[in-house]
């Protein structure tokens, strides 16, 4: 497996309730090394262009304003197999379906409200590093 890059949000429910520095904590354990790190309020705008991918779906109203409701963290992560090994991290969308151990059983309160989101796939990863991160940020 080559070295990979993804992108990945602490979302602002996870802020709110001050599980920054766990999820962070979570993110060093399982090896990963943070290339670029902000803290970042999305404007409905923002979080309408970052989730353009959903815009049919019936929880694209709901989700954007919960994504522009208050700071995220966003980052982009590297290891090995970095996109599969931060989704397992996470777990599954849904918390009440995810593996024990995962961010997202641990501390998700919700399908929606589910403390983290990370890249699917190469092309997305790529897509979404660009949407909030600069070359020159990303050395
Ligand atoms: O984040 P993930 O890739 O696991 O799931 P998704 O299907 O790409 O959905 C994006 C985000 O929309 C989820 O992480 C949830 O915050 C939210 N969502 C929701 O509110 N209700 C659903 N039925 C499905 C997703
Ligand atoms: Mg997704």
């Amino acid at each position: 497996m080559a070295t990979e890059r993804t992108f990945a949000i602490i979302k602002p429910d996870a802020v709110k309730r001050g599980l920054t520095g766990e999820i962070l904590s979570r993110i060093h354990k399982a090896g990963f090394s943070i290339i670029a790190i902000k803290s970042k309020w999305m404007s409905i705008g923002e979080a309408q262009g970052f989730y353009a991918v959903h815009k049919a779906r019936p929880f694209f109203g709901e989700l954007t304003q919960f994504m522009s409701s208050g700071k995220s963290v966003v980052m982009v992560l590297e290891s090995e197999n970095a996109i599969g090994k931060w989704r397992d991290t996470m777990g599954a969308t849904d918390p009440a379906k995810a593996a024990p151990g995962t961010i997202r059983r641990d501390l998700g309160t919700s399908i929606q409200n589910n403390c983290t989101h990370g890249s699917d796939a190469p092309e997305t990863a790529a897509f979404e590093i660009a949407y909030f991160f600069s070359g020159h940020e990303l050395v």
